[in-house]
């Protein structure tokens, strides 16, 4: 009875209430235990079915306990569950497998799960099913499961209701283990079942081999585990009634690269337990009795490897187990083999019969580490083949799991750690350019000498103006006395306001750089006190009013909404971004405001809006296939000159078209400079946190966070697809293989039928020579890799060829109809609406982090 002394008093009384198979055969304190242990009796074994009103009996004969059985576990502030009737189930929930998946609790706000545990490994096993209920829709709730240190779901969303989902996990477990359910704001959480249940301590020791194959990594104890997979190879699916540890493996098939090479055997003998090594705990005898081999191939070549590839997690090391046993040769010594993983040695030699003493069918399995640096191909490649000097020609595997280890974050679910801060790439870059930022160190103390001086020279009014830009900006000002911030036509008229504006202001000398300093006053009286009716369009930055200045000039007035960091980042790297750049297809800032912690920008007025509006969504007349080319020819410019015209260039970073205006002569502009970043002098790239815009992110910096001018390319591919097709690039409601543009126009551009989605407005008068030029450098803009990507002056030439060549097709076919036509190219400027748009106008592309589509990109920062 020693095992009792284990338990305090509560956890006596939870067990009772909650692990039916009590001590009866508890694992009780025995001097030696026995040397292959061949079942399991979990000392945990808390498993409730969530929602249900009664029990749940497995046909593995397990009991999952019912809600109300329960309750004592979860602290909630709600009683909401949903469930389905046994005898009216629809097809798809029928379907979803497991009677777990019929009934489910639902999370509004933060709720918690604790259970008493004794400490080590458990099994952590969620079962997931968007259930209908009256009032959630669990398609679309996003949220977090945690632990106390580990984040096992970040932003989790279950959008599929054709299948339930299930996660298994490895948690170690001090006394006390709890599970946190955690919504999205204004989403809700759900859960259909969970396990907590107890894995014997040996399941996974501390240390393995890392790959390639030099050292032992120990501490694996500390990492919270996901399993990925786990295969049966050359058997059939094992279910929990068949596993020693309630563990599913599945057939190895879909993931056999080779199958031509491979040959499934099946054992006949008993398998061996040798003692010390592996037990049927470890995995049962029906993985350790099949197998795939190296199929006889004695006419080919005989050298060849056996392969199997997984599709994973980037950015996560990985835990792979692999189980062996000879259960195919007549005598010993007739397996010797390399393992290898992603092409890496994982075990060089690996001779079975001196791991197993000897004997044939006998159970062995190895343990390797590869890390994430390693994991670059989003998948691993596992192979077993003959050694170079060997003519034995053999390999044999018979089982594999891939487990998913906790990153840097305490995650297996994105880079945020469980108190929600970013624990992401930018983090680790910081390190490696320590070397620069010593400079930049010494640089920001300059920096602050200056300030230093400025405040003692401050001026003594400083105070009533609250302005954090007198302080901040002027150090960037100071150096760019360039006065000419206007754009092109009307420069003359307003400079000269300016002017006489800047006798009056204080400012003045500071802000030349930067256009004009506005006061609060003047806004206000442009917009009649920011008046909701002159609100022409809202972004991530704020609400952007119209408003005339005291000569009558229409602006564009910005007003940041709060004072949040990245408000006030954003709009310093605007002003100083824009202060920098002067073109006629980039939007000209007329000035700022900072006073009263406001933050407001005021641009030039662009009367038609941004550029999507007319291409859908909006009822204003189509624009014709020319029109359309020359904004994008326009937009191109505006690019070309930010990555080139400039003493380092910058890369723009959310090109898309709410982000291209057009004037009152449809003249487009590039506007939205708040992300934008000056390019990398020397490595060719920024290392930064992704930002930008769903639909138009360039995958390549997606993946490595690293920013090149390709990345604007490669957005600006998707514009010109958009413009093309005109629908959003991205339309959750479509169905799944059309909801990303990019992918949809380029699985049609490589059948060669770009033709059938193109926007049918303008079908008729596209020319095929025209047409085929513009996809063609649409196409090289959405090149896998950026290095493949043309720069934009190239995409420029392209489509200005593009341009030629329908006009030159327009003339042909319409020789009569030429000037008509040319006309009818120019009515856009009477056709001016009276709701017009500017920078930063509604942006519905933007999607948050963890959006249903999008809840595995988990590093991505939503604006
Ligand atoms: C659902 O299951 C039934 C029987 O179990 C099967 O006949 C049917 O094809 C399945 N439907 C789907 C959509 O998988
Ligand atoms: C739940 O939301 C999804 C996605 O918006 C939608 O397709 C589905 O019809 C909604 N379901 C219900 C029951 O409202
Ligand atoms: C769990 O973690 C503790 C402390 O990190 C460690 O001592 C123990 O060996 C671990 N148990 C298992 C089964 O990994
Ligand atoms: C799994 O268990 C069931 C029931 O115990 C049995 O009928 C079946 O043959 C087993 N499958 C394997 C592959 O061992
Ligand atoms: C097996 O794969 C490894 C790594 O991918 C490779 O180095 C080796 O040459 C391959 N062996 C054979 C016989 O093809
Ligand atoms: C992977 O490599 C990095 C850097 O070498 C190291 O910090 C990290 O601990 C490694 N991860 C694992 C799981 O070994
Ligand atoms: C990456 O994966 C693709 C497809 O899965 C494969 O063709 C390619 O060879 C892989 N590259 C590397 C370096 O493993």
């Amino acid at each position: 009875m020693g095992g009792e002394m284990h338990f305090s008093s509560l956890s006596y009384l939870l067990l009772l209430l909650i692990s039916f198979p009590l001590f009866s055969h508890a694992q009780v304190d025995t001097p030696k235990p026995p040397p292959s242990p061949s079942s399991y009796t979990p000392p945990d074994n808390y498993l409730i079915d969530c929602g249900s009103s009664g029990k749940t009996v497995l046909d593995d004969g397990r009991t999952f306990k019912s809600d109300s059985d329960t309750s004592n576990f979860l602290k909630t502030n709600e009683d909401i569950v949903t469930s389905v009737d046994q005898n009216i189930l629809s097809d798809t929930v029928s379907n979803s497998s497991s009677p777990l998946f019929r009934s489910a609790r639902i999370f509004s706000e933060v709720s918690l799960y604790t259970f008493i545990t004794k400490p080590g490994r458990h099994w952590v096993r969620l079962y997931f099913f968007p259930l209908p209920h009256q009032l959630y829709n669990l398609t679309v709730a996003i949220f977090t499961v945690q632990t106390e240190k580990f984040v096992l779901l970040h932003e989790f969303s279950v959008r599929d209701n054709s299948k339930g989902v299930f996660k298994e996990y490895l948690v170690n477990t001090t006394g006390r283990f709890s599970l946190q359910f955690k919504p999205k704001k204004g989403s809700c959480a759900f859960v259909n079942a969970i396990e907590v249940v107890s894995a014997p301590d040996q399941l996974i020791s501390d240390s393995a081999s890392s790959v390639p194959q030099w050292r032992t990594i120990n501490g694996i104890s500390n990492y919270a585990l996901q399993v990925s997979l786990r295969l049966n190879v050359g058997g059939p699916v094992l279910s929990p009634k068949n596993d020693t540890l309630s563990r599913t493996w599945l057939p190895d098939t879909p993931f056999n690269a080779f199958p031509e090479g491979a040959k499934t055997v099946m054992g006949s003998k008993p398998i061996i337990y040798p003692d010390g090594g592996a037990t049927p705990l470890i995995a049962p005898n029906s993985v350790y009795s099949t197998a795939e081999v190296m199929a006889d191939s004695e006419t080919t070549n005989p050298n060849f490897n056996l392969t199997w590839e997984v599709n994973v997690e980037q950015s996560f090391s990985y835990f792979i187990r692999m189980h062996f046993c000879d259960i195919v040769s007549q005598s010993p010594n007739d397996l010797y083999f390399n393992v290898y993983i992603n092409g890496m040695m994982g075990v060089s030699g690996l001779d079975l019969t001196t791991k197993t003493g000897g004997r044939l069918n006998a159970a062995y399995y190895t343990d390797l580490v590869l890390n994430a640096t390693a994991v670059t191909n989003g998948s691993i490649k596992i192979q077993v083949g003959p050694t170079v000097d060997s003519n034995l020609h053999k390999a044999i595997l018979n089982g594999l799991e891939v487990i998913k280890m906790s990153n840097e974050a305490d995650s297996l679910d994105g880079l945020f750690a469980v108190d929600g801060s970013y624990k992401g790439p930018g983090r680790i870059k910081m390190k490696i350019v320590a070397g620069v930022g010593l400079a930049m160190g010494a640089v920001a103390l300059l920096g602050l000498a200056i300030v230093f001086v400025r405040w003692k020279k401050r001026p003594k009014d400083w105070k009533k103006k609250q302005s954090f830009s007198s302080w901040l900006l002027p150090l960037h000002a100071c150096q760019s006395t360039r006065g000419g911030f206007l754009s092109s036509k009307s420069s003359s008229r307003r400079s000269s306001i300016f002017s006489s504006r800047k006798s009056k202001s204080t400012h003045s000398s500071f802000f030349t750089g930067l256009g004009r300093f506005f006061t609060v006053t003047e806004l206000e009286r442009a917009t009649q006190n920011f008046d909701e009716k002159t609100v022409i369009g809202v972004g991530g930055f704020g609400k952007v009013y119209i408003g005339a200045l005291e000569d009558g000039t229409k602006v564009a007035i910005k007003r940041g909404s709060n004072g949040s960091e990245q408000g006030i980042n954003e709009f310093q790297t605007e002003i100083q971004m824009l202060s920098k750049l002067r073109h006629r297809h980039l939007v000209s800032l007329v000035g700022f405001c900072d006073q009263q912690q406001e933050m407001i920008l005021v641009y030039e007025y662009m009367a038609n809006g941004p550029l999507r509006d007319h291409i859908y969504g909006s009822n204003k007349p189509t624009l014709s296939w020319k029109q359309r080319l020359e904004i994008c020819i326009g937009a191109a410019r505006g690019l070309h000159y930010l990555h080139t015209g400039t003493s380092q260039g910058i890369i723009h970073r959310d090109v898309k078209t709410t982000n291209i205006l057009l004037d009152e002569n449809f003249v487009a502009k590039v506007s939205d400079f708040g992300l934008s970043k000056d390019a990398p002098m020397d490595q060719g790239y920024v290392s930064t946190a992704v930002k930008g815009s769903f639909g138009y992110l360039d995958p390549e910096y997606f993946r490595r966070q690293q920013l090149t001018e390709k990345s604007d390319v490669y957005s600006f591919g998707v514009v010109l697809f958009e413009v093309l097709c005109a629908r959003p690039v991205i339309c959750p409601k479509l169905p799944k293989e059309q909801v990303s543009l990019a992918d949809w126009a380029m699985h049609w551009q490589r059948k060669g039928m770009i033709e059938k989605i193109i926007d049918p407005a303008i079908a008729r008068a596209v020319s095929s020579e025209s047409l085929r030029k513009y996809v063609e450098a649409a196409e090289k803009c959405l090149a896998e890799h950026g290095v493949d990507r043309p720069g934009m002056g190239d995409v420029l030439w392209n489509l200005e060829y593009a341009l030629q060549l329908q006009e030159a097709a327009t003339q042909i076919h319409l020789p009569e109809d030429k000037s008509a036509n040319l006309i009818a190219f120019k009515k856009p400027g009477e056709q001016r609406s009276e709701d017009s748009h500017v920078s930063g106008a509604t942006d519905d592309s933007e999607v948050t982090v963890g959006s249903p589509v999008f809840h595995q990109m988990g590093n991505f920062q939503g604006r």
